[in-house]
């Protein structure tokens, strides 16, 4: 269990480049087995969710090289078709899940452990399984001591037309994903708008892809080609981690330069943070961030698809808010038990009282560290945001939950000029 020790107070002053985006990475590692053969990806971050995806190649036969934040996959290598082995290497994370499109339509079958519950919802798979029964699947649903295996064959893999009934991002994925290599056309009604699923769609193209959108019929359509041509791609910048910087400089207060930020995506964010004191400009693929006050509360805010204020940023803005000026309300309308944070947040002193997914947030000039575990990716990267300005010292244990996502959080906040961190 890996933990850091935080000492609260001083401001930001620095600048740091922002990573590549990992909700990216991980669809774009899964979209690595509908090749021939070897595609190359730049700009991947080095977290523990992209080693979790290579492993799961790795478990297929695919072999892959990482050399910094260049990671080349060759699928030709690929013998199985199952992540369900019994040391759980391959069904550690929920990304498996985005496996079986590509596996079913260039192999016709593919197994892996149910990816289930998390700490921040129920995460059931519904909507994927649907969409494999529409392009042509059998499903099988195993029940054994620990796990519940999904196994799915299908003989033929035809293109159809999927309606999804909520703008589920990874449902998404999975429908292009396996229509791609699919036989005719696909269209996808209801799609989500996020910009990871732009840019998969762009990877996709570059290798040959047919895919296009048309945002007044709320379609993507995509024309099944017989087969992807070998290519390299650059992964965007994560806009999760960049909006964590910016709301640490709020919290904070001081002065941030965000290299390789991508501004255009969060359109949401920034809108909330200017409510809350701070000047923030862009420039040259930059954000700047700067606060000099005391943030004050941003109202009411809620959750949302994209372009609304992102489900990633909530417990952030709940650290934020707990120690703003007023009182404000955060609405979480994507992932129902997403408020772990708050919790913790109490604990250090913060007045936030929950009812349903609605938490009504009295600021605090300051809280008080007190020892607490992560508990989960965003809330654990929240709970330590509230810990930088809060008085004393204490330990945040568990944090490898952050690492899932972060390359180098502590590297980062170093550069940012935060200087209260102790392995
Ligand atoms: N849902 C279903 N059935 C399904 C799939 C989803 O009911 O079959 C529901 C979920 O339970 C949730 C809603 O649909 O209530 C939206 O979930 P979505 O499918 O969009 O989430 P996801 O694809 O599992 C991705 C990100 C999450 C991010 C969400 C929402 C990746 C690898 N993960 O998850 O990222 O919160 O979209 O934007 O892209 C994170 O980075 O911390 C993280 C959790």
């Amino acid at each position: 269990m890996s933990s850091i020790v935080v000492t609260g107070g001083g401001r930001l002053e620095g600048k740091t480049v922002i990573q590549g985006s990992k909700n990216l990475a991980v669809p774009c590692l899964a979209a690595s087995i509908l090749f021939d053969d070897e595609v190359t990806f730049y700009n991947v971050p080095d977290i523990s969710d992209v080693r979790g995806s290579l492993n799961m190649l790795r478990c297929l036969g695919a072999k892959t090289v990482q050399k910094g934040n260049t990671v080349t996959i060759d699928p030709k290598s690929i013998k199985s078709c199952s992540l369900c082995d019994e040391s759980g290497v391959c069904g550690g994370g929920r990304s498996s899940i985005l496996y079986c499109g590509p596996l079913l339509a260039k192999y016709g079958k593919c197994s892996c452990v149910s990816p289930g519950g998390c700490k921040i919802g129920k995460r059931p798979t519904d909507l994927h399984q649907m969409i494999f029964k529409a392009f042509g699947a059998d499903s099988e649903r195993k029940e054994n001591e620990d796990n519940s295996n999904l196994s799915f064959c299908a003989e033929k893999w035809r293109g159809c037309v999927i309606e999804l009934p909520i703008r589920s991002v990874g449902a998404t994925e999975s429908a292009v994903l396996s229509a791609v290599l699919a036989e005719g056309r696909t269209d996808i009604y209801g799609y989500a708008k996020e910009p990871e699923i732009v840019h998969l769609c762009e990877f996709l193209c570059t290798a040959g892809a047919d895919i296009s959108f048309d945002e007044a019929a709320d379609r993507i359509t995509v024309n099944g080609v017989k087969k992807l041509n070998s290519c390299c791609f650059r992964l965007s910048p994560d806009r999760i981690v960049a909006g964590t910087y910016m709301i640490y400089c709020c919290i904070c207060g001081g002065n941030v330069r965000l290299i390789d930020a991508p501004a255009c995506e969060l359109g949401a964010v920034i809108d909330v943070l200017k409510k809350a004191g701070a000047v923030i400009t862009q420039h040259d693929g930059c954000i700047d961030i700067a606060m000099n006050k005391r943030p004050v509360s941003v109202g009411v805010v809620e959750t949302d698809y994209y372009p609304g204020f992102p489900t990633d940023m909530q417990s952030l803005l709940l650290a934020l808010e707990s120690i703003s000026e007023g009182s404000s309300i955060v609405v979480e309308n994507i992932f129902e038990s997403r408020f772990e944070t708050a919790n913790l947040l109490k604990k250090m002193g913060a007045g936030i009282e929950i009812e349903g997914n609605t938490a009504y947030i009295n600021g605090t000039v300051k809280l008080t560290n007190r020892d607490l575990a992560a508990p989960d990716l965003r809330g654990g990267a929240a709970v330590l945001g509230a810990m930088m300005a809060a008085d004393g010292k204490a330990t945040l244990s568990c944090t490898e939950v952050i690492d899932r996502g972060y390359e180098d959080i502590a590297g980062d906040l170093k550069k940012l000029g935060f200087a209260g961190l102790e392995d």
